[in-house]
């Protein structure tokens, strides 16, 4: 099979709050490949924490199902979708709202999207109530190398 991306990676897990470290940690690094900075790399963790972490308290809320991840590498971009079949979100233009959140009671600040959209450059959201949500974000990592970058990046990764 000839991929049309550079690179591409697939994985599916529980919606257990453990995974949540483990999707980001796998994202970052997949993404080391485009030799982003440490701040980039932080981004992008970030951003894969936020979008899992509503698979597992919003899709999914007491109960457990599949959490979906693909992350593709083509020229400089990354592009990551994060993926549940959960309850679905029935207004996107406000749940993009910054403080909107449906569990306020519950500690959520209503942030998540918010964080995502700042810190990647493109955040679209994909949902059906009761069928699921896709959430897709695209990066373009800037280019430009140095040993000391390669360094901080292999330290950065292991956080
Ligand atoms: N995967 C999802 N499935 C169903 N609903 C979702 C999903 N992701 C987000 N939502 C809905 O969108 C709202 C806004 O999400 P957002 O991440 O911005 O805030 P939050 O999760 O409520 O709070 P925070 O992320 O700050 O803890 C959520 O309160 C929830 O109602
Ligand atoms: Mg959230």
């Amino acid at each position: 099979m000839k991929s049309r991306y550079d690179n591409e990676m697939e994985l599916n897990f529980l919606s257990k709050s453990n995974n949540e470290a483990f999707a980001r940690i796998t994202v970052a690094a997949f993404a080391a490949q485009l030799d982003p900075t440490v701040e980039e790399l932080a981004d992008i963790k970030t951003a894969v924490s936020e979008a899992v972490t509503n698979c597992i308290v919003h899709a999914y809320e007491d109960t457990q199902g599949i959490i979906k991840l693909r992350a593709t590498l083509l020229d400089n971009e990354l592009e990551i979708e994060i993926s549940d079949s959960g309850k679905g979100i029935e207004d996107i233009e406000l749940a993009r709202k910054p403080l909107y959140t449906t569990k306020g009671n519950l500690e959520r600040s209503g942030m998540g999207f918010t964080i995502m959209e700042s810190f990647m450059d493109q955040v679209e959201i994909h949902s059906i109530v009761g069928i699921g949500t896709k959430i897709v974000m695209k990066k373009k990592i800037k280019k430009e190398q140095s040993e000391e970058k390669i360094e901080e990046q292999e330290n950065a990764l292991i956080d």
